[in-house]
């Protein structure tokens, strides 16, 4: 992401502390596409940022869907928040606007065309959807309820279930980390972009939301009560 115009929408073993759900079995080789089993509806599942990037994620049970025909998964939170690094985690190529410069442009940095990157990007998450593929990931940073109606609606009316991975990391974090990138995004926008920030809400549609924290870190104060209890 380059400095001048950020995407607009855009490690201890990590142990889940788990808010409802059950804890998960020792961790085995990632299981690419299907993260995990799936929690039950209006389900908020704790996961903590391993400190270490080289540590495995936790096991991933492949889950069938009952009664959705299949799962969207809307990441939501600031450039540096370690969404894309959540994904590659998990063996998991997300679709992304990054995914689309590069396809579209041979440049990931290519900053002109935005709406052409998120048109595509929908119109792939559709022909998904028409495919009728079980797991589907936008890795983006979806900050306001506005920027993920559209792909709640979306996964909706094809009969999909959305969830929300929600990375609930202090600005501070991500300034820090966001510094150390080859790709740097600005100060201001970031400052800019956390106070867009809206943490995801059951009401938007969501079955299952899961919140991504640093160990040892506070909430990032984005609203993050309202995806902290059901
Ligand atoms: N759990 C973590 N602990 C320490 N550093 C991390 C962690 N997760 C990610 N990082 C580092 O933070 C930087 C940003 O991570 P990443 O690219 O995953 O963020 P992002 O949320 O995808 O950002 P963007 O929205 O700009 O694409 C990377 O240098 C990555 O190595
Ligand atoms: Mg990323």
């Amino acid at each position: 992401m380059a400095a001048s115009a950020p995407d607009p929408e855009p490690p201890a073993p990590e142990v889940e502390s788990t808010a409802v759900a059950p804890a998960p079995p020792p961790p085995t080789p990632p299981s690419p596409q299907q993260p995990e089993k799936p929690a039950p509806a209006g389900k908020v599942v704790m996961e903590t940022q391993p400190e270490s990037l080289a540590t495995p994620p936790p096991e991933q049970v492949p889950g069938t869907a009952k009664g959705a025909r299949g799962y969207v998964v809307l990441t939501i939170g600031l450039p540096g928040s370690g969404k894309t690094t959540w994904f590659k985690r998990r063996g998991v190529t997300p679709l992304s606007s990054d995914l689309l410069r590069t396809l579209l442009f041979d440049d990931i940095e290519e900053q002109r065309w935005q709406g052409l990157v998120f048109s595509t990007l929908r119109s792939l998450l559709r022909a998904r959807l028409i495919a009728k593929m079980p797991w589907n990931y936008v890795d983006a940073t979806n900050l306001s309820a506005h920027e993920r109606r559209q792909w709640i609606k979306m996964a909706k009316s094809f009969g999909y279930e959305v969830q929300a991975v929600f990375f609930d990391v202090p600005l501070e974090v991500c300034l820090e980390r966001n510094k150390r990138r080859e790709r740097t995004v600005s100060e201001d926008i970031m400052r800019k972009m956390a106070e867009r920030l809206r943490a995801p809400d059951f009401k938007e549609g969501f079955s299952k939301i899961t919140v991504v924290r640093v160990k040892g870190a506070p909430a990032s104060g984005a609203g993050a009560a309202s995806a902290g209890g059901e």
